[in-house]
């Protein structure tokens, strides 16, 4: 922090290469190291400042995914980075604490940029997140987990080929840039911030010897108090921060399952998509004696329900395809304007059969219902991506706060990354 009180960052996007593999080296990508980036970490109120170089051999960009931002340091792929050129994006933070990432997201290209590993998480801090009940000891029971899926020819070199709708489907699991990850833990209880990192895959986490945990947030923030799961279902983009208890000297998988429901997909599609694959993710290996931790806060944060009394807009998304309402991705095409500080309601269908997720920038939103029914806790608080399931509905209340711009756009795509790149996003204007 500089002495006006601006957090200061700096990030070089560069290749390296990295043992993702035991005994193999992997060119990877990666922000300042070799692979991913470091974890940026700012409080509610905060300013941050960011110098980022690009050091990779072409055009990128750097998204803050989550975050309420400036269109114009929003990073999509408006704000590309040529190589040798610096990007210099500086804003307040101003939303709730939550486990936000940020990615490159240059036009036609992000699947490869972030296959090849760049991807890091922004922490958001505020005072529901200080309580003193909350495991935060960063690094020892406040864990970032970052979930990729990688295929390696024999050599160790990253497989980018043979894309196929779902695109680059792994078939080796890689927690924060390695294979067969685990962790030394010393408390009773651990908190893991899971982000799907992955292009394509799905997960469906829980652990291998059937203990629950608690979930205490997803996308955007904190829930309003802790829910018990024995499963938690990411899309591509998705986060969730669980809390599980551990007992001294005893091992636990943390693992991807099959979806029971294939995600709602027909057998063909659930193949293809990888959605009945299981994946070990992380092995928790506590020690002998644990340190006591607190129980967790019962109540974690208000989420105010959205006001309903005066839409400013209604819109109507449908996914299929490649397309979002029958038309594909063009940089020079705004599809809609929305008033700034006003209340829009959309309604996202999925009418295909293949699985998409929807994402949207600048925002947090809620889900109103899906199907007319209420979401389930779990989907409950903040969002910014969601698993569109094909057959649903899902409606959404959104808000658009302070920052306009007359002619940059903010996006909104399915965050399976093939299809984003194939054309599945759109831009909107806030005014
Ligand atoms: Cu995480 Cu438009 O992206
Ligand atoms: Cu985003
Ligand atoms: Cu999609």
């Amino acid at each position: 922090t500089d002495t006006a009180g601006v957090r200061r960052f700096t990030l070089t996007a560069r290749p390296g290469s990295t043992e993702i593999l035991p005994g193999k080296r992997t060119p990877t990508w990666g922000y300042d190291g070799s692979i991913l980036g470091p974890t940026i970490r700012a409080r509610r109120g905060e300013t941050v400042a960011f110098t980022i170089e690009n050091a990779l051999p072409e055009a990128t960009t750097v998204h803050w995914h989550g975050m309420h931002v400036p269109a114009r340091f929003d990073g999509g792929p408006h704000q590309t980075i040529a190589p040798g050129a610096r990007w210099n994006p500086t804003w307040t933070v101003n939303q709730p604490a939550a486990s936000l990432w940020y990615h490159p997201h240059p036009h036609g290209a992000t699947e490869k940029h972030v296959y090849r590993g760049l991807a890091g998480m922004f922490l958001i801090d505020d005072e529901d997140s200080d309580a003193p009940d909350m495991p935060k000891d960063y690094g020892v029971d406040d864990i970032p987990l970052i979930v990729q899926d990688k295929r390696f020819h024999p050599d160790g070199t990253l497989d980018e080929s043979d894309p196929t709708d779902v695109g680059l489907l792994g078939d080796t699991l890689v927690t924060n840039g390695i294979a067969g990850a685990y962790l030394p833990v010393r408390t009773s209880l651990v908190r893991l911030r899971i982000l799907n990192g992955s292009a394509g895959r799905m997960y469906n986490f829980g652990f291998a010897d059937g203990r629950g945990f608690q979930m205490i947030a997803s996308d955007g923030g904190l829930l309003r108090a802790p829910v018990a799961l024995e499963r938690i279902a990411l899309s591509p983009g998705e986060r969730a921060e669980i809390v599980v208890a551990v007992d001294g000297g005893v091992p636990v998988m943390l693992r991807a399952f099959p979806f029971e429901d294939r995600a709602g997909l027909d057998r063909s599609h659930a193949a293809q998509f990888g959605v009945e694959d299981t994946f070990d993710v992380l092995e928790l290996r506590p020690a002998a004696n644990l340190g006591r931790s607190a129980a967790l806060p019962a109540v974690l944060a208000s989420i105010p329900r959205p006001d309903l009394s005066a839409v400013a807009a209604e819109r109507h998304f449908e996914l299929k395809w490649f397309m979002i309402n029958g038309e594909r991705m063009d940089m020079n095409r705004i599809d809609f304007s929305s008033a700034v500080d006003t209340t829009e309601v959309w309604t996202v269908r999925n009418t295909d059969n293949w699985p998409h997720s929807f994402h949207v920038h600048d925002t947090q939103f809620q889900i109103l219902d899906i199907d007319g029914t209420p979401p389930p806790p779990d989907l409950a608080g903040w969002k910014d991506t969601i698993y569109t399931t094909p057959g649903r509905t899902f409606r959404l209340a959104l808000r658009f706060a302070d920052y306009t711009d007359p002619t940059l756009p903010y996006m909104y795509h399915c965050h399976m990354l093939f299809h984003e790149d194939r054309g599945m996003m759109g831009q909107f204007l806030v005014l």
